[in-house]
């Protein structure tokens, strides 16, 4: 736009300058639009954009000029955006070693400024901010004819500030309530939306009450331990202990000692009596982590306790009558160790009364994205930084990668993602995950590829999925990223 086109048709001007500012309701470019035609407007050096917030007018953007507050500002700048916004009109100052105004400021001869000009901006006739511009070298074209021009233009620039805060607000507002509402759909944290998950929540609430014994089954880092307090802290006696132990980390008499408790002198270290696990967690629940990892002696004692729901603390005769909820859990194929002759059958029919399975993170849809956004904003939190959530391709990767680790390994990649990450947002590159692509899949362990065609791949995937969402054809589908028609259609011709 040239000077001359400017003043013979400033609605031309403005209608191209209110397309720019219209085109975005992000606050910060909007800010930056609305600086950039102010400068090039008035041919101005330097320029600021100022805005209340609640009392105290901030610096929003700025060029040429270093400030953060209307406090940074110069006493000669300050002096025009508080004429500025007193009088609620546009301030221009063409030359202002004349303009008895502002020229008694020592900062004009200082900063040798020569003109300036102040729009005050205002939505309801209230005042907002304004918008603060000045020249060093030339006048420009800070002429008292720019005034209705520049008065038009702060009206546009107002409106589409609040439109943007607004926009930004509701944005804040809608993530706000999203975020509640998968924190309320969860029982106690267990965060998920897909219907393995629901499952998982259902069996939680009708078995939460029942003081039978429940046996957790999942592959590692699948919540295990989270459903097991769960149980606890959603049943009427969670004010009551919830103890954990971890069998598969301790030797088998160290374990027992655990479990059962001592009393004094029953073998050497044990010094004073001492209560077990089982009566520590009186009323409440006992958790026995890797059950499958225990030694069949432990078996034998463990099959008793659940038999005859009393314990005998080791070297004493008194029996002690225990009222415990008895949760367990393994990432093990329990049938599978009872049949390798591991584990006792009498004692898996004795835990296994009521079985809650825990999906693989790979059959749960969707959920790996609720799950990657919660973790982000909670790491977030931790590191007191902000990013703007997930690249289009950070997203595609979380969905492609088959996360072996299950949430716990989705739950480190994101920690360490957050962290690393230099941008505004978590990419691809930043998850660092290694996706498996078809050739991959079948490489052979010597590196060489076994030459099996793209269908069978397709094949054994489809086949896997399936068997994870237990036939279920519309979850296997979101999982795949398929159409139900399609799977149907392959199942069929596949005759799976
Ligand atoms: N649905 C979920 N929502 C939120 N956090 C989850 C969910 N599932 C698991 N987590 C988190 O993932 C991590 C691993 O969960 P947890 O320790 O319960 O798994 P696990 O099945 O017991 O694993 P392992 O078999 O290795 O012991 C924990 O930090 C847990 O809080
Ligand atoms: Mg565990």
């Amino acid at each position: 736009m040239t000077e001359d086109e400017l003043i013979e048709n400033p609605l031309q001007a403005l209608s191209i300058i209110s397309e720019t500012i219209n085109s975005t309701y992000e606050i910060d470019v909007l800010l930056r639009n609305i600086l950039d035609i102010a400068l090039k407007t008035v041919h101005a050096q330097r320029g600021v954009i100022l805005l209340y917030e609640g009392d105290t007018l901030s610096v929003k953007i700025a060029h040429n000029i270093a400030a953060q507050s209307e406090d940074h500002l110069d006493q000669f700048s300050r002096s025009v955006v508080y004429a500025a916004l007193d009088t609620g009109e546009t301030i221009i100052s063409y030359n202002i070693v004349d303009d008895i105004r502002f020229n008694n400021s020592e900062s004009v001869s200082e900063q040798k400024i020569v003109a300036a000009a102040c729009l005050p901006l205002r939505i309801r006739s209230q005042p907002v901010g304004a918008v603060y511009l000045d020249s060093t070298e030339t006048r420009g074209r800070f002429r008292p004819e720019m005034e209705p021009f520049l008065n038009a233009f702060a009206h546009q620039a107002a409106l589409a500030i609040e439109n943007a805060q607004m926009y930004d607000k509701l944005i804040k507002e809608n993530r706000n309530l999203q975020k509640r509402l998968v924190t309320q759909n969860s029982i106690r944290g267990i965060i998920g939306s897909s219907p393995a998950i629901h499952k998982v929540h259902e069996m939680i609430r009708s078995v939460a009450d029942v003081d039978a014994t429940v046996l957790i089954l999942g592959e590692s880092g699948t919540g295990k331990e989270l459903v097991a307090r769960a149980l606890h802290y959603s049943s009427s006696f969670r004010d009551k202990p919830f103890i954990a132990c971890f069998c598969g980390s301790l030797p088998e008499t160290l374990l027992e000692s655990e479990l059962f408790g001592h009393k004094a002198g029953a073998f050497t270290g044990a010094n004073h009596d001492k209560k077990g696990l089982f009566e520590e967690a009186e009323g409440g629940t006992f958790f026995l982590d890797e059950i499958a990892d225990i030694s069949p002696r432990v078996q034998v004692q463990l099959l008793r306790v659940l038999q005859e729901r009393e314990i005998k603390r080791i070297g004493e005769n008194t029996v002690r009558k225990i009222n415990v909820r008895i949760v367990a859990a393994t990432n093990k194929d329990l049938r599978e160790e009872v049949k390798a002759g591991r584990f006792r059958e009498d004692l898996f029919y004795r835990l296994n009364v009521i079985t809650i399975n825990m999906p693989p993170l790979r059959a749960r849809g969707d959920d790996v994205i609720l799950l990657a956004q919660h973790f982000l904003d909670r790491t977030l939190q931790k590191l007191n930084k902000t990013l703007n959530g997930f690249s289009e391709d950070g997203i595609d990767a979380l969905r492609r990668y088959p996360w072996p680790g299950n949430v716990r390994e989705l739950e480190n990649c994101i920690e360490r993602a957050a962290v690393l990450c230099k941008g505004e947002q978590i990419t691809a590159h930043d998850l660092q995950l290694d996706i498996p692509d078809v050739d991959s899949v079948h490489a052979q362990p010597n590196g060489k590829k076994n030459g099996r065609k793209l269908k069978e791949f397709e094949r054994t995937l489809v086949q896997k999925t399936l068997q994870e969402s237990n036939g279920n054809v519309s979850q296997a589908a979101r999982v795949l990223g398929v159409s139900r028609r399609w799977l149907h259609y392959r199942i069929k011709e596949w005759g799976l």
